[in-house]
């Protein structure tokens, strides 16, 4: 359990300083490894000697696994960028790109600042206090979602549901296998909608391409759909949490929104929200990693909380500076993996907070800081789970 909800949890601090590389016995019981500082995170990360096939089955609830195998369900989907390996990898992606260029992403702009007024209309109808996860967080990415995939924004009901429940750790294997079944007659049918009537949208674009099985698109539409919305809304909601926390750190940003960019950086460094479970690696050869030999099948998880806190690579790592140089991070991972949606999570930043202090210039939290109730520590996002806000 963390201390400071904004810091990874002490005790995986201390193995940083103590041995950044060391044994970790995953929850199904197989001993892999785990690096815990920034510049191992980094080499792992950009090292094609280590794979993500069927790398997240070991970090995961074994039990679940276990229900799920035994169903003959392989919990690992075709069409999921993150469990594939070149040079499946480097097509797929390839055919995402294009749509996640910043030059594309900023084409977006003037439909995010009209989702985010919109949104805020909404909250200041509503009038304080409100949760702002419920009211803007999530209804921003998710409405943006929406439309960079091309689908109804009612839609945002179907994936909501699915990620919610994958990102509860104490969901069961039923309440996944329900959630992904419906899931999947959702996605089907808004392939077969891009099939009949294509739109200016990646979906569509890979639909035309008729390169894919139907499982393979489905997958494709799952992580569009899945890594878009509850990444970027946590994001924007542990960036206000923090900063309400921090006030002068909030009028600091209120009052110069040309530090943006680098007050973004910072805010995903120091907030990290994909701590661990999914930056899994297995090698696909015997790896000597600092005279430690990583064998051949071996897994290896990549601590990116403590690696964007190690003090080898950021002075004075516990402190939030908005203005100071974040660069090279590991907050939205590195390698071919580094995340696909990266330039729109910042535009979605971006326009989502000045959007909101612009709008309410006295915004504060409800509660005091430590009662914002946090998600589990196991959720593979890590955020709070309401963000009780007013305003004068
Ligand atoms: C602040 C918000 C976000 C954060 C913190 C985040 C974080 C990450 C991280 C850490 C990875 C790499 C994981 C690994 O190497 O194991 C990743 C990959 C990915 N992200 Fe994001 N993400 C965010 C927003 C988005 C958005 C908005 C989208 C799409 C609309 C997206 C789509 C993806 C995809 C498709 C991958 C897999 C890329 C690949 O395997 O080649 N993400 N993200």
């Amino acid at each position: 359990v963390r201390a400071d909800p904004f810091a990874p949890p002490d005790a995986l601090s201390e193995l940083r300083e103590d041995q950044a590389l060391r044994r970790l016995r995953y929850p199904d019981g197989h001993l892999g490894w785990l690096v815990t500082n920034h510049a191992l995170g980094w080499s792992v990360l950009t090292d094609s000697r280590f794979s993500t096939r069927a790398s997240r089955c070991p970090v995961s609830d074994p039990e679940k696994v276990a229900a799920l195998a035994e169903r003959g369900d392989d919990p690992v989907m075709s069409g999921f960028l993150l469990t594939m390996d070149p040079p499946e990898h480097t097509a797929l992606r390839r055919m995402q790109t294009g749509r996640f260029t910043i030059q594309h992403v900023s084409q977006k702009q003037a439909t995010i600042e009209r989702v985010a007024e919109s949104c805020l209309d909404a909250v200041e109808a509503m009038g304080p206090p409100v949760d702002l996860i419920a009211t803007y967080a999530a209804p921003l990415t998710s409405l943006v979602l929406c439309e960079l995939l091309g689908v109804p924004s009612d839609d945002r009901r179907h994936f909501e549901r699915l990620t919610a429940i994958r990102s509860d750790p104490g969901a069961t294997a039923d309440e996944d296998q329900a959630a992904c079944e419906d899931y999947r007659n959702y996605v089907r049918g808004v392939i077969e909608a891009k099939r009949a009537d294509p739109g200016d949208d990646v979906l569509s674009d890979i639909v035309a391409r008729e390169e894919l099985t139907d499982d393979e698109l489905a997958g494709v539409a799952l992580q569009l759909f899945g890594a878009g919305h509850d990444t970027t809304a946590t994001q924007l909601a542990m960036s206000v949490f923090v900063l309400l926390a921090n006030r002068r750190e909030w009028e600091r940003l209120s009052s110069d929104f040309s530090m943006m960019g680098s007050a973004i950086e910072e805010l995903l460094r120091y907030l990290t929200i994909v701590p661990l479970a999914p930056v899994t690696r297995r090698a696909r050869e015997d790896v000597v990693i600092q005279d430690v030999l990583i064998r051949e099948d071996e897994c290896i998880t990549v601590s990116l909380g403590t690696a964007n806190r190690d003090p080898e690579k950021f002075e004075r790592p516990d402190e939030l500076d908005l203005t100071r140089d974040s660069s090279g991070h590991l907050a939205l991972g590195q390698g071919r993996h580094m995340c696909l949606g990266q330039h729109l999570a910042r535009l979605e930043m971006a326009i989502g907070l000045k959007a909101l202090m612009m709008r309410f210039p006295t915004l504060d939290l409800a509660v005091a800081p430590h009662d914002v109730q946090m998600r589990d520590e196991a959720a593979i996002i890590f955020g709070p789970e309401v963000l009780p806000v007013t305003w004068s």
